[in-house]
């Protein structure tokens, strides 16, 4: 239902224009303004779709009415068709349509021309509304956009925050890395050094231990001999003294101490030829091993009153390094000899056994010794680790790297009811170690 606006300053022509477009124009709203400004104040309130409006007003004439109404947000939409004076020029024509009016009618006003001209300024407005709502729609659309893209912006800018952030962190955390890496790569560096150098010292003593021993077990191996000299030469003596001293006596003696003496040499050869140190590995046979072993201790066990009983009529083959698994044999009997020393005077007993155990050959070493104490059972085989006063703990850490990396094998430690019994187990198959080597 349009709404219109007519102002003009005299009643009868208002009447009149009312007459006609609520003919013209069944269902319109005619409201109507006696002056220019009651005119302004109507089309500010009302918002009408269409303005009539006179120019010869006293006051304000149309032409100021237009301008104002065109100048005013409200109401510049609003369609203004001016109606002129009876005799008009193209002049005021212009002058109508340059303040703003967007339709001209002469006086006198024919009916048909006046609806015709209301209606399209109807069409003329009602575009425009329907252009002004999709330009309002389209800019709210736009507004909202705008406001999700900076809400998105300002996410992301804090997303990029802390992402930074995090990167700096990161980058901290990462730096702090590097430099505990380089710290933990020196402090390995030198452990790995210390340890080399202390498994050089252990080396070193292990061998300072073993000569010790073999010059130990030399004295024990030659005191026999050595008192058979000193009888040959004091006999030497006692013939001579009694006139008994023959040709056919020196040469019997001589010959007596000749024997004696090789065989004392051949006591530090034979040490010599034990420890020296293998090259190569080889498969040998782990009774003879033990005899040789047995051979170089047999007078330091007699003397301590120790007795060795060796069951060895099986025979295994070990693959390895022969003389350094004699160096192990002879730990452990020293070792049985010390402890079975340490605990009792007399019937001190050594056995040793030989089984084969699926691929393996092992080799049990039993005495009759005061057992190894159940607090250190699980500490025996760690280097330095020793009991005794004067024990150097090197024996059996050395015992355990020949045969756990050397030979591929395993060496254990229990007690019995009466002693302590080592068992040495090496693979009797083809495990070749890869680097022939000396300890
Ligand atoms: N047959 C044994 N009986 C009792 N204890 C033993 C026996 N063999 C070794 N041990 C214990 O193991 C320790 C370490 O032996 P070892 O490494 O040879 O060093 P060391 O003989 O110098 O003490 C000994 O001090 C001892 O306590
Ligand atoms: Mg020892």
């Amino acid at each position: 239902m349009p709404n219109i606006l007519a102002i003009d300053d005299k009643p009868d022509n208002l009447i009149t224009l009312s007459a006609i477009l609520k003919n013209f124009l069944p269902g319109s709203h005619v409201t109507t303004a006696i002056s220019g400004p009651a005119g302004i104040e109507k089309a500010r309130n009302e918002i009408p779709d269409v303005v009539l409006l006179d120019i010869r007003m006293p006051g304000m004439d149309g032409y100021e009415v237009c301008k104002r109404l065109k100048q005013d947000e409200h109401t510049r939409h609003i369609p203004i068709i001016m109606i002129s004076a009876i005799l008009t020029g193209s002049e005021d024509i212009i002058k109508g349509l340059d303040s703003g009016a967007d339709a001209y009618l002469p006086k006198p006003v024919e009916e048909h021309v006046l609806v015709a001209q209301v209606r399209t300024a109807l069409r003329m407005k009602n575009a425009e509304d329907n252009l002004r709502r999709q330009k309002n729609l389209l800019e709210r659309l736009v507004r909202e956009r705008t406001v999700e893209l900076e809400k998105t912006v300002l996410q992301l800018q804090v997303e990029i925050a802390e992402r930074k952030r995090a990167e700096d962190v990161l980058s901290v955390k990462q730096q702090e890395l590097e430099s505990l890496n380089h710290f933990l790569e020196d402090r390995i560096h030198k452990a790995v050094n210390e340890i080399r150098q202390k498994d050089q010292a252990l080396i070193q003593q292990s061998r300072m231990a073993a000569m010790g021993e073999m010059i130990g077990n030399i004295a024990h191996q030659w005191r026999q001999p050595l008192n058979a000299l000193g009888l040959i030469v004091a006999n030497i003596e006692d013939a001579f003294e009694f006139n008994e001293l023959t040709a056919e006596y020196l040469k019997k003696a001589s010959a007596d101490c000749q024997r004696l003496i090789q065989k004392m040499s051949s006591t530090i050869s034979d040490f010599f030829h034990f420890f020296r140190s293998d090259r190569t590995s080889s498969v040998f046979s782990a009774r003879r091993q033990i005899h040789e072993a047995l051979s170089l201790v047999e007078a330091s066990f007699n003397n301590s009153n120790i007795t060795i009983h060796c069951d060895t009529e099986h025979d295994v083959m070990l693959q390895g390094f022969p003389n350094e698994f004699s160096q192990v044999l002879l730990n452990l009997l020293s070792n049985a000899k010390e402890a079975i020393a340490a605990h009792r005077n007399t019937d001190g007993r050594v056995d040793i056994r030989i089984e084969t155990r699926g691929d393996q050959g092992c080799i049990l070493v039993e005495d009759n010794g005061p057992g190894i104490p159940p607090d250190v059972l699980d500490k025996i085989f760690d280097p330095y680790f020793s009991t005794k006063e004067q024990g150097t703990g090197i024996g059996l850490y050395m015992s355990k790297m020949i045969i756990e990396r050397h030979m591929n094998g395993n060496i254990m430690a229990h007690n019995t009811d009466s002693g302590a019994i080592f068992t040495v187990c090496a693979p009797s198959g083809d495990f070749k170690p890869k680097t022939p080597h000396t300890i």
